[in-house]
């Protein structure tokens, strides 16, 4: 790796304490000698509105897609709403993903990690994002899929603590890396 890669980070989840947030967090410190992790502000975008999304969008959208334009790749941590991703992550995704395959997202690396308290770790959340950043065309890393089942159980004091769920997860890091490497040639 020939300098400091520049990441942002997503979390899926607005709620103080959230275990999302907790798991991109760590994992943003686990891998801080490779890349430095912005966060994104999601919880302050509007609804999409078509008829907001142009040359005046809002702010925190303009600053949501600087952000990603400026970022190597990203790292989206998130949980499952009813079988689903939560609303405020497709919101966001939405946003992003204009003008139509000319966003900022198109062929941007992304690292998919999804946790839950349910033993299933948000795996269905899993194969919605990576349905809906294939229409953004930015590039999901394939493999291997993170999802960290019961994850209530492995954070503490805002720290994912759990030795093999974080290993893995850096692993997941390291094929982000490569895959921005790849993009780059
Ligand atoms: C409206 C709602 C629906 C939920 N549906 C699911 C679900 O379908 N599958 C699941 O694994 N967890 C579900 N949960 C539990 C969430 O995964 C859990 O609250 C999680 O901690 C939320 O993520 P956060 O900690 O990052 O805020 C749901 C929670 C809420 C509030």
């Amino acid at each position: 790796m020939s300098s400091t890669l520049r990441l942002l980070g997503i979390s899926g989840s607005l709620r103080r304490g959230s275990f999302s947030t907790a798991v991109l967090e760590t994992l943003a410190a686990e891998i801080a000698t490779t890349a430095t992790t912005e966060f994104a502000d999601i919880g302050a975008l509007p609804h999409y509105d078509q008829d907001l999304d142009g040359a005046a969008s809002p702010d925190a959208v303009v600053t949501l897609r600087r952000q990603i334009d400026a970022a190597d790749g990203l790292i989206v941590v998130s949980s499952e709403f009813n079988h689903g991703m939560p609303g405020v992550l497709k919101n966001a995704i939405d946003w992003a993903s204009r003008p139509a395959f000319a966003s900022p997202l198109k062929n941007k690396p992304v690292l998919i990690v999804t946790s839950s308290p349910a033993f299933t770790g948000g795996v269905r959340t899993q194969q919605q994002l990576r349905e809906t950043f294939a229409s953004t065309l930015a590039r999901p890393v394939l493999t291997p899929e993170v999802v960290i089942g019961q994850v209530h159980t492995k954070i503490a004091d805002g720290r994912l603590v759990d030795r093999a769920s974080i290993d893995f997860a850096v692993t997941a890091c390291r094929a982000l890396f490569a895959e921005i490497e790849l993009l780059r040639r």
